[in-house]
C-alpha cells in the first residue's frame, strides 16, 4: 500500500538577487507539483543571498521566459534569506556554487545538510551551476529555463520517491 505524508516538504530556492533564477525555479516547481497533483505536499519559496532587489518583482526577462511556458511569476517579490529560513525549510537549493558556499557560511551547523546545489537533482546534464543571466541577453534566460525545468523534475521525482507520494494521472 502506498503511504502518503501529511507534512509538506518545504523547499527554498536561492540565488543572488532573487529576481532571475530562483523566482523562475519557484514558479516552475509550483507548476510541476500542481500538474502532478501534489501541491499540498509542498511549501515553496525563494530568496536571495543579496539585498539589492528586496521588494522588487522578478526581472521582466525572467517573467517573459516563464510566460512563454504559461507560468505567471509577476506577483513574486524579492526577499533576502534570513537565519530563520535554515530552520523553517527542509531544503535550501542554491542556484550556483557561489550561492551554495555563501549559504553554508550562513547556515547554523545543524542545518548544513539541508543546503544543496539545485542542479544536483539533474545529474544527467553534467552542469553544476545555473549561470547568472542578469548581465546578458534573453538567450541566457532561455537557458536558465531549460536547466530549471530539468532540475525541478528531478527534484519532484526525488521527493516522490522519498515520500512515496501517489502521482496524479495528469502528471506531464
Ligand atoms: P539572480 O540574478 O541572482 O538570478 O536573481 C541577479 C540579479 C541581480 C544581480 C545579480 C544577479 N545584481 O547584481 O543586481
Amino acid at each position: 500500500m502506498t503511504q502518503t505524508t501529511s507534512v509538506p516538504i518545504s523547499v527554498l530556492f536561492v540565488c543572488l538577487g532573487n529576481i532571475c533564477r530562483s523566482p523562475m525555479a519557484e514558479g516552475m516547481f509550483r507548476q510541476i507539483v500542481e500538474d502532478a497533483g501534489v501541491s499540498s505536499q509542498f511549501h515553496i519559496d525563494s530568496a536571495g543571498t543579496g539585498s539589492w532587489h528586496i521588494g522588487r518583482p522578478p526581472d521582466p526577462r525572467a517573467q517573459q521566459a516563464m510566460a512563454s511556458r504559461g507560468i505567471d511569476i509577476s506577483s513574486q517579490r524579492a526577499r533576502q534569506i534570513e537565519r530563520e529560513d535554515f530552520y523553517r525549510f527542509d531544503l535550501l537549493l542554491a542556484m550556483d556554487r557561489s550561492n551554495y558556499y555563501r549559504l553554508l557560511t550562513l547556515a547554523p551547523d545543524v542545518c548544513e545538510e539541508k543546503v544543496r546545489l539545485f542542479l544536483s537533482y539533474a545529474p544527467e546534464i553534467g552542469v553544476q551551476d545555473v549561470p547568472d543571466p542578469y548581465f546578458g541577453g534573453t538567450e541566457g534566460f532561455a537557458y536558465v529555463l531549460q536547466l530549471v525545468e530539468f532540475a525541478c523534475r528531478g527534484l519532484l521525482n526525488s521527493a516522490l520517491k522519498e515520500q512515496a507520494m501517489p502521482l496524479s494521472p495528469y502528471v506531464r
